[in-house]
């Protein structure tokens, strides 16, 4: 490995931002900046550069063996029977959302999501001749990887053959459960795999939350005249799939297998500490395409969890649960029983701030009735966005991540809304039409997560200030030295740093013009400061966060450098396969990222 291909630090020094906030300006003149770190350029490099004062190191990459008796990469990209059974014993691909579960100070366990392939990377046919191996080699790329960690130096590394380590797919046997349980399973007693893992979540009971989002690519239908019913066109399935799975495999088949496309699309429970556990389909908390799960414990112990569904003009989601959460309790069926809400965020037009409300999808309340089409609370839990609908939810640009920083007790929850390039209608918090740039948007309750009511403001409007005008300038915290495009990840640090992971246009022309590859930014939301962090390697997507204990080690996601073919050779450089890689950052004092 090359280590040295990572570490590069930024050529330029640091450059105040230009401001115009009011708040921001109090702030700098008491010289408190909760953002310690030189600004970074924005860059079209086919590598990893980060501030003065940090490095970023390698921790794993798709292919990388778990076990000893794995074989290594092959960049002869030569798929057999044995290329699939080896599939199972290395990292997965194309990372994405994971959790950081401590051991010891020393050891701990990251459970890191596997969203889905890049057949133009993994293939020498750039999947153009897809086979029936081909397509098993697919399943077994995807899902989870869970895996050991232990810190020698001040590096962390892999444990391998570690009892924790495991690999989750398209085949693990998974149980159900929730208020669509029967529905899902239609006599089974267990359904197979986990798709299009995105994002995650963290329950304070030590488990693991994966988030089933964009599933509909693995579903086709042999019969090309196939009726699809309302649930299934709103979901975006298609005759042929992206990935088209379908033609090797029947599970896939919508025409031969209706029902099991109704076991994607969840939100799964997985215990990390048990490498032999059965993950658990959640069904209470909707379906619909999961980005990623914010859990919040209210005061009397109501477990609280914000959703998002990433996709143009679809929902934002909370659950409130029955049961109180209290350490040593019976966890198993927190996530079962409770409320789906579905928000609306109400205001005028340009305010950029309103109010909204949560409204229960339950079924024979707010129109979910028969006459609406619901049989009864499972199909309104299937069919999540049919519901939201009725009851009048707000078509929002595509909720991506969802963060609140709770450990504070402050009620502000952000979320990303990534773009929405289809948008013909404009709302208060989706104010731009054909929407290139994406927002970060916060609300708040009054008293409590509990609440119906709340309110919400724009907190950035992304934009390009150099080169738009009206709305697409962006936000006034928006300027020349810190633009992008696509907010996407988006998680606090224990200081309140919120963290903003780039997926956008990485062409750096027209519209874009100066925002480079995607990149890592950090603000300060107290003052809206926001400044470049780092910046990921050629035609990749930044996705993934986690710090260790002490936040001295943030863990970030580089996720399918080199995708349709751009030219990137990360990590290993010249002549070999892009890979998507999970890289540890570290402040070369050791102190706390971002300080
Ligand atoms: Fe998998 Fe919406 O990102
Ligand atoms: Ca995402
Ligand atoms: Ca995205
Ligand atoms: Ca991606």
């Amino acid at each position: 490995m090359q280590r040295r291909v990572f570490l590069k630090y930024s050529a330029f020094g640091s450059m105040l931002a230009f401001f115009t906030g009011p708040n921001l300006h109090a702030n700098l003149l008491e010289n408190k900046s909760l953002l310690g770190f030189k600004a970074i350029d924005a860059s079209t490099e086919d590598n990893i550069v980060v501030p003065d004062g940090y490095e970023a190191k390698l921790l794993i990459s798709w292919g990388d063996k778990l076990f000893s008796k794995a074989k290594p990469y092959d960049e002869n990209k030569l798929i057999d029977d044995e290329a699939v059974k080896n599939a199972s014993f290395v990292f997965g691909d194309n990372n994405d959302g994971m959790s950081f579960f401590s051991l010891s100070k020393t050891r701990a366990i990251l459970a890191i999501n596997n969203e889905y392939i890049n057949p133009e990377i993994m293939f020498n046919h750039q999947g153009k001749e897809l086979s029936k191996e081909d397509v098993l080699y697919e399943q077994k790329s995807l899902g989870v990887s869970i895996i050991e960690v232990q810190k020698k130096g001040d590096t962390w590394e892999l444990v391998e053959d570690s009892k924790f380590n495991r690999r989750i797919d398209a085949h693990t046997k998974m149980k159900v459960s929730g208020e669509a349980k029967n529905e899902v399973l239609k006599g089974q007693k267990f359904v197979y795999g986990t798709l299009n893992n995105c994002s995650n979540g963290k329950t304070p009971w030590g488990t693991y939350i994966t988030c089933e989002e964009n599933i509909d690519d693995f579903f086709g239908s042999s019969d090309e005249n196939i009726n699809f019913n309302k649930g299934q066109k709103r979901f975006g399935f298609k005759t042929k799939s992206k990935y088209g799975w379908e033609k090797f495999d029947e599970r896939f088949d919508l025409a031969k297998n209706p029902n099991e496309a109704n076991r994607f699309g969840w939100i799964v429970e997985i215990d990390p500490f048990d490498a032999k556990s059965t993950p658990i389909k959640r069904t209470s908390l909707g379906r619909f395409k999961h980005e990623n799960a914010e859990i919040i414990i209210e005061k009397d112990g109501s477990v609280i969890i914000y959703m998002g569904d990433d996709e143009a003009d679809e929902f934002i989601y909370k659950f409130v649960s029955k049961h109180k959460f209290k350490k040593g309790m019976d966890t198993s069926k927190i996530l079962d029983e409770g409320i789906l809400y579905v928000g609306q965020f109400n205001g005028k037009l340009g305010d950029m701030r309103g109010s909204g409300k949560w409204i229960a999808l339950e079924f024979g309340k707010n129109g979910l009735t028969e006459q609406n089409g619901f049989k009864n609370q499972a199909d309104v839990l299937i069919n999540a966005r049919l519901a939201g609908s009725i009851v009048g939810a707000t078509p929002m640009d595509r909720c991506e991540w969802i963060a609140s920083h709770k450990e504070s007790g402050s009620k502000e929850v952000f979320a990303t809304l990534t773009n929405n390039k289809s948008r013909k209608e404009p709302n208060a918090a989706n104010p731009r039409v054909k929407n290139i740039y994406g927002q970060i948007i916060k609300w708040s309750p009054k008293n409590s997560h509990k609440d119906e009511d709340f309110s919400w403001e724009i907190f950035a409007l992304a934009g390009n200030p150099d080169n738009q005008s009206t709305l697409n300038k962006g936000s006034n915290n928006i300027t020349s030295k810190n633009k992008f495009n696509s907010p996407d990840g988006l998680a606090f640090d224990k200081d309140g740093r919120l963290w903003i992971q780039t997926d956008g246009d990485y062409s750096n022309k027209g519209d874009f013009e100066g925002m480079g590859n995607n990149q890592m930014l950090a603000a300060d939301v107290k003052t809206g400061e926001i400044k470049r962090f780092l910046t990921g390697p050629i035609a990749c997507e930044l996705t993934g966060i986690a710090f260790d204990e002490d936040y001295t080690t943030m863990f970030v996601g580089i996720q399918h450098p080199g995708e349709k073919l751009a030219p990137s050779h990360f990590p290993h450089g010249a002549n070999t396969t892009p890979r998507s890689s999970v890289i540890q950052i570290r402040k070369l004092d050791g102190g706390v990222i971002g300080s």
